[in-house]
């Protein structure tokens, strides 16, 4: 097998790069030597030592020695640049940015291919489980029936402080971000768009469909309120942020990102705090849950290790699916049940309900348990956030009486 030599250049000394630079230092037979370190604030002191750092990115990108561009910032538009240049310059590169991987995912593939680099990406996908690699190597001519999980640690980590803590909202936020699992722009993570982002790479390497991010809907926990957390709680349930991607037929997929309620016998009732769980439903394999830490420095560090690794062997992704083409289509076409939290009665003309199963009107608030179509719900999405209503899919089949 082949061992190669690699000399890093890294991007990024913030969460993931201080821990992948912990990790790296105590992983013993990486035939990996760190060339330079590319940061931006030349206010900031440093861990280590001033001499490992630069401010100008073209003493990596054009460094000939450096075969491996390593990229962990927090600016998607730059890491872009960065990569493309890296790539084309013939450096293998390793990401952990999923905004700048779902959004250019075509396009980089493309690269990738074009200049015959490696082009690894575990990281950006639920911090240090293995989902990527194992989808394009493990499930390589499985029929995967769908991919769901925690995808995001911060909204996670919310969630389970107001579930098992008593916490509220934005003090559990607070906390997401003095650990380190929060986005530098907390609505990402809140919104479900973290989670959206991740669902759009898992699905190329579940079905070899490129999907567009605009084109999913994504809802995610920042109108989350007592009142959702306590009817949870007394149907003994847990409310988690559940992305989708499954079979609609043997050519169609649907992907969706919802809150869901889920009983405790499920999986991922036990995925608490900044954990993430990734169920993979299959044919033959049936259920596989994947579990382990999404976010923070040293797990997220661990993947990105994994990465550079998998360079020393010239590992690249295939892209498999993509080339067995089997799955053609995405629909958004599907009848979703629902949980719907909300105070102003007039809110409903908004939202056009299939049917109705139960209905409960407080002072403080309303809820309805009905089916709705996703077509519909998308077609909402630039204001859902702004209502004061609160979604949550129940995960049944939808409801029974027909308006
Ligand atoms: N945190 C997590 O748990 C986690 C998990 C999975 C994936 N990720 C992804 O990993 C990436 C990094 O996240 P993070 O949490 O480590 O961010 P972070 O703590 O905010 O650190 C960002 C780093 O990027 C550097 N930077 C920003 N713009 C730059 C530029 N133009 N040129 C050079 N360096 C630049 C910053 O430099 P200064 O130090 O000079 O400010 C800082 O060192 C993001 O894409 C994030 O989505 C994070």
């Amino acid at each position: 097998m082949v061992n190669r030599a690699l000399k890093l250049g890294i991007f990024g000394y913030g969460c993931v790069g201080q821990g992948l630079h912990d990790v790296l230092i105590s992983s013993k037979g990486m035939n990996a030597t760190i060339a330079k370190i590319c940061v931006k604030d030349k206010t900031k002191k440093r861990r280590i030592s001033m001499d490992h750092f630069t401010y100008d990115k073209y003493d990596i990108l054009n460094d000939p020695e450096i075969n491996l561009v390593v990229e962990l910032i927090d600016d998607d538009k730059e890491a872009l640049t960065i990569v493309k240049a890296a790539m084309e310059r013939g450096k293998n590169v390793v990401t952990a940015n999923k905004k700048m991987v779902a959004e250019n995912l075509k396009e980089l593939v493309k690269l990738q291919e074009q200049t015959k680099t490696s082009f690894l990406y575990e990281a950006s996908t639920c911090g240090s489980i293995p989902i990527i690699r194992n989808l394009e190597e493990y499930y390589d001519n499985e029929l995967l029936y769908s991919v769901r999980g925690i995808f995001n640690g911060s909204s996670n980590y919310i969630l389970s402080n107001m579930h098992n803590d008593d916490k509220k909202y934005e003090d559990a936020l607070l906390k997401a971000q003095e650990l380190g699992f929060a986005e530098t722009e907390p609505a990402l993570d809140v919104e479900g768009v973290d989670a959206k982002y991740k669902l759009v790479i898992i699905t190329l390497h579940a079905y070899g469909m490129f999907i567009d991010p605009d084109q999913v809907f994504h809802y995610g926990i920042s109108n989350i309120s007592k009142h959702d957390i306590r009817y949870a709680r007394e149907k003994g349930y847990k409310i988690k942020l559940v992305p989708y991607v499954g079979k609609l037929n043997k050519s169609t997929i649907t992907l969706y990102v919802l809150p869901r309620f889920i009983p405790p016998e499920k999986y991922l009732y036990n995925v608490d705090y900044e954990y993430n769980g990734v169920i993979a439903e299959a044919a033959f394999s049936d259920k596989q849950f994947f579990y382990g830490k999404g976010a923070g420095g040293h797990p997220t560090g661990s993947a990105v290790l994994s990465d550079i690794s998998a360079c020393t062997y010239d590992y690249k992704y295939e892209y498999k699916k993509k080339h067995h083409n089997r799955v053609k289509n995405y629909s958004t076409n599907i009848d979703i049940e629902i949980y719907f939290r909300y105070h102003d009665p007039a809110i409903l003309r908004k939202f056009p309900f299939k049917s109705i199963s139960e209905q409960y009107f407080a002072k403080e608030f309303n809820y309805l348990i009905g089916s709705i179509n996703l077509n519909d719900l998308m077609k909402l999405r630039e204001e859902i956030n702004k209502l004061n209503v609160f979604i949550v899919n129940t995960g049944r089949k939808s409801g029974k009486i027909n308006l």
